[in-house]
């Protein structure tokens, strides 16, 4: 059977990158699986977070998710620290992981940055932590954006590791689902930097909460060059931050990029961006409006969260049971 597992970190700024690289499929496969969606609040403080932001930004993804229309009902919507066998399974995970493969985790080199001796612990095993998430569900297939794919594949490493030392097969091997025309969005304003939640830049990003007067400001803004859209997208290679506008207008419109480009071709950015701005209100509008009404609301946030977490409990509490009798330990 197969089962979705993703998450996101509760760390503000929800951009159009998370969106469309993760939440937005989110949506679509719920209608054919069964999926467990996360606010992963334990690798958010892999980084400092104030508390009282924290909780604000853990029913902002919550928010998210159910305004962009992940069904509570369907799905499950919980927070990860809600449920102890994320941190259970991840401890024996760090005893199966190896320094080596740790050490060639690229987010972990950028996040960590030139002062790596000075990084958290939590950072270093951030994808351990994630590996834990995943198969405290047995989860098969998990969507992400572009930028996950490594950490999923130590998602299986790990998981074929325990297997083999433990001579079972207890774990299955995930499937990253990477799929649209916007799996890697980038900056706005560097092309050759993802958009990204920490970015300091507020006009590198348009969050999910976003009116039409930032998103226009913002796009209007949005760095590109002075060539006019090309007929090809092989012509588009050498062009990052065009090529980066194209690609959330094809996302936001659900069109390819060939589409885009047929319908543009020969046009100035100047004349493009008016229309993706009024793509970009048209479909944010109603989500960010939504996430706004919820947040105003959270006690009914939180009561989705709190009927998540008992359901995640229910699909994880058998699978650490079954892991730590493997292991060797006395399960009462
Ligand atoms: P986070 O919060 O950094 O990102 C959440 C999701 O958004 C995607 N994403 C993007 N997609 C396209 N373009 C971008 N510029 C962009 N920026 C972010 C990410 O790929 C991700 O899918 N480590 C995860 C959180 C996590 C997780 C998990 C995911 C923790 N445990 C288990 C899946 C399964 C992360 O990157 O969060």
């Amino acid at each position: 059977m197969s089962r979705i597992f993703s998450g996101v970190q509760p760390t503000g700024n929800l951009h159009l990158g998370n969106y469309l690289g993760a939440i937005r499929n989110f949506v679509r496969l719920q209608e054919d699986y069964e999926c467990i969606y996360c606010a992963v609040d334990m690798h958010a403080i892999t980084v400092w977070q104030d508390p009282e932001e924290l909780r604000g930004n853990i029913r902002e993804v919550a928010a998210a998710y159910l305004a962009s229309g992940v069904d509570p009902k369907k799905s499950i919507i919980f927070a990860q620290s809600n449920v102890s066998a994320h941190a259970e399974l991840a401890w024996i995970f760090n005893c199966v992981a190896r320094l080596g493969w740790l050490n060639r985790m690229t987010q972990f080199k950028e996040k960590a940055g030139k002062n790596r001796e000075n990084a958290s612990l939590g950072l270093y095993a951030y994808p351990s932590l994630m590996a834990a998430d995943i198969l405290a569900y047995k989860a098969t297939h998990v969507p992400v954006g572009e930028d996950q794919k490594q950490h999923l594949e130590l998602t299986r490493d790990i998981a074929q590791k325990f297997n083999n030392d433990y001579g079972t097969e207890t774990f299955p091997l995930v499937e990253p689902l990477i799929f649209g025309e916007a799996t890697r969005v980038m900056s706005l304003r560097d092309g050759s930097k993802k958009m990204s939640k920490s970015d300091p830049s507020d006009y590198s990003r348009i969050t999910l909460t976003d009116g039409p007067d930032e998103i226009s400001k913002k796009l209007k803004k949005a760095r590109t060059d002075a060539e006019p859209i090309p007929e090809k997208v092989e012509d588009l290679a050498e062009r990052p931050e065009a090529s980066n506008l194209v690609g959330i207008y094809a996302a936001l419109a659900d069109m390819t990029k060939a589409d885009v480009l047929a319908e543009y071709a020969g046009s100035q950015f100047s004349s493009f961006k008016p229309a993706l701005t009024e793509l970009a209100v048209e479909k944010f509008g109603p989500i960010g409006a939504e996430m706004k009404r919820l947040m105003a609301d959270p006690g009914y946030v939180d009561s989705v969260l709190k009927d998540g977490a008992e359901r995640a409990r229910v699909i994880a509490d058998p699978v650490i049971r079954e892991v730590k009798e493997t292991v060797g330990f006395l399960v009462s």
